[in-house]
């Protein structure tokens, strides 16, 4: 990174931008990124703007067998939170095998500057996304997820996160081999102004 120019103009990365797509976890398969390839993602995650350069984030890499343990702490939260039954609280373990490789994004405020919390989860938000980029990049598919696990006290519990803690994603990673299809995209015109609102004071 060191010797090179920043901010070279890349009409490749602008490419990869607009032609970028999440690769649902039931597509994706091993090969798994490798260390070095999951070491260049979480670099980019760290490569945001963040207010305060307080890194108000924590990442946890599951990969392998280590995926079973966050799948574990799900069926006991299934079963401590909402009295499922051990059988439907078992097939949710499959939540955190669903792909390869699991970065738990946890986002953690930092209090030692004011700092607005709000302004640091939107930092959070923007390593999870330069993550799913940097994945893509590197040619393997990416894909943001939350969902009722993400707001379980029994899985935070068991991940060890504080009180002021959340998880900002579930951020799973694998090969893939079908090439995504387009979704529909909102159209600029519906949410950008261009100049002054007209309805707006003067
Ligand atoms: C914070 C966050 C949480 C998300 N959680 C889910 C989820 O639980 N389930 C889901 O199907 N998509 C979820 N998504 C959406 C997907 O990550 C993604 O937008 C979708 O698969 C298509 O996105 P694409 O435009 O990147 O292809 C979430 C997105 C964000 C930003």
């Amino acid at each position: 990174m060191a010797n090179k120019p920043f901010n070279t103009p890349s009409s490749e990365a602008y490419d990869l931008l607009m032609h970028r797509r999440s690769v649902k976890t039931r597509d994706m398969q091993d090969p798994s990124p490798d260390r070095e390839a999951l070491e260049k993602i979480l670099a980019a995650g760290m490569r945001v703007p963040d207010h305060g350069k307080l890194a108000p984030w924590r990442f946890v890499v599951l990969t392998g067998p280590e995926r079973a343990k966050l799948g574990k702490a799900i069926t006991d939260g299934m079963i401590a939170e909402f009295e499922s039954s051990p059988k439907v609280a078992e097939k949710m373990s499959g939540y955190a095998t669903q792909a390869p490789t699991l970065i738990i994004a946890v986002y953690s405020p930092n209090t030692s500057r004011p700092i607005p919390e709000w302004e640091q989860k939107l930092s959070t938000g923007a390593a999870c996304q330069n993550m799913v980029i940097a994945a893509t990049a590197l040619g393997y598919g990416a894909q943001w997820l939350t969902g009722w696990a993400s707001y379980s006290k029994y899985v935070a519990r068991a991940l060890n996160m504080t009180a002021d803690e959340k998880i900002a994603g579930f951020m799973f990673f694998g090969s893939h081999s079908r090439s995504p299809t387009e979704r529909p995209r909102p159209n600029p015109a519906d949410h950008v102004t261009w100049g002054w609102p007209a309805d707006a004071a003067e």
